[in-house]
């Protein structure tokens, strides 16, 4: 495929899977017309899982709106997911994950936990850390294979059952959790009423706790899911992220996830998998200005812990729109 004015980087975190860098790590060649080559792009993200595009004129916040929105991606706002966040730029772009930087983010797709998840999740390096703050990424089919190959019994009691994440939810967002979102903006309502509503839509289940907190119980969510692009199947879903991260003064980690049917996954085969992904996964050190584009449908990503400050922003894509004529 190819991208006119652009050149191929070459950054020693890479790896090289099936004959394909991952990431593709892109930076400019003279004049770079994104619009034209808008096609190219999405074809070559679905190809290796993500892009890195460094050294490319994206000098502000407000400049990667218009990068993400030059790509024709549909817009998606945040409701559903669990992190404290703050809009930036409109609705299209607001801060990646708040929650404290000693804590790691464990490796999840963008929110697997509701029925729609966005299909493409884009970062920034607004103000990189001096120390950390990578946003690792792992290939989602290399965790299915050995999810498959070490653990078959689990690995198929997760496909044929699906599985259903459990949290807790404070009133007010609390930015000392990393899942600290409150119910009111995870929702984006004021009341209970219409929380509710918003519940019942997503099949979630309820219970309201004292202190105005409140316990969701999510709808069954496939984990296991083929890709309809490559018939490929993929480890889509949060559940090492759910039993290794959801943890704070309201939630159990180990009560965070579990099949379908309700009954619990094999502790083991999720430490195990953890592993993998932290063998397997490319951390990249960001740079001022970088936009980071990762299929959510193929790429799980995580934060490492960091020296603030730092200031990761994120946008995240619905799907992408109907292709114009593409001039790459
Ligand atoms: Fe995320």
């Amino acid at each position: 495929m190819r991208l006119p004015n652009s050149l191929v980087l070459e950054l020693p975190e890479q790896r090289e899977v099936r004959g394909r860098a991952f990431p593709l790590v892109l930076g400019p060649d003279g004049s770079f017309d994104l619009a034209a080559c808008r096609d190219t792009i999405l074809g070559l993200a679905r190809d290796h899982g993500g892009i890195l595009f460094r050294g490319f004129d994206v000098p502000s916040p407000e400049a990667f709106a218009s990068f993400v929105e030059t790509l024709r991606i549909e817009n998606m706002p945040y409701v559903g997911g669990a992190a404290v966040r703050t809009p930036i730029v409109g609705d299209r772009v607001f801060t990646a994950n708040e929650s404290p930087p000693g804590e790691p983010v464990p490796f999840h797709h963008e929110m697997a936990q509701v029925p729609e998840p966005p299909a493409y999740i884009f970062f920034y390096g607004d103000r990189p850390s001096v120390s950390g703050g990578e946003t690792p990424i792992v290939l989602s089919h290399e965790v299915y294979s050995c999810f498959l190959e070490e653990f078959p019994g689990c690995c198929e009691a997760v496909e044929a059952h699906g599985i259903q994440y459990i949290r807790v939810m404070p009133e007010v967002d609390d930015p000392s959790s990393s899942i600290g979102r409150s119910w009111k903006a995870t929702f984006q309502v004021d009341s209970r009423v219409d929380a509710e509503a918003v519940m019942r839509q997503l099949g979630t289940r309820w219970e309201w706790l004292e202190d105005g907190n409140l316990k969701t119980i999510t709808a069954t969510v496939p984990a296991i899911r083929r890709d309809p692009r490559t018939g490929e199947k993929q480890f889509f879903n949060s559940m090492v992220a759910a039993y290794k991260g959801w943890v704070d003064a309201r939630n159990d980690p180990k009560k965070a996830v579990r099949l379908g049917n309700g009954e619990a996954i094999d502790a083991t085969a999720l430490e195990a998998l953890y592993v993998f992904m932290r063998e397997h996964c490319v951390a990249i050190p960001w740079e001022k200005n970088d936009v980071l584009m990762l299929d959510n449908g193929l790429v799980l990503h995580a934060r490492n812990p960091f020296v603030p400050p730092r200031r990761i922003l994120a946008s995240l894509g619905k799907a992408a729109m109907p292709s114009a004529v593409d001039r790459s």
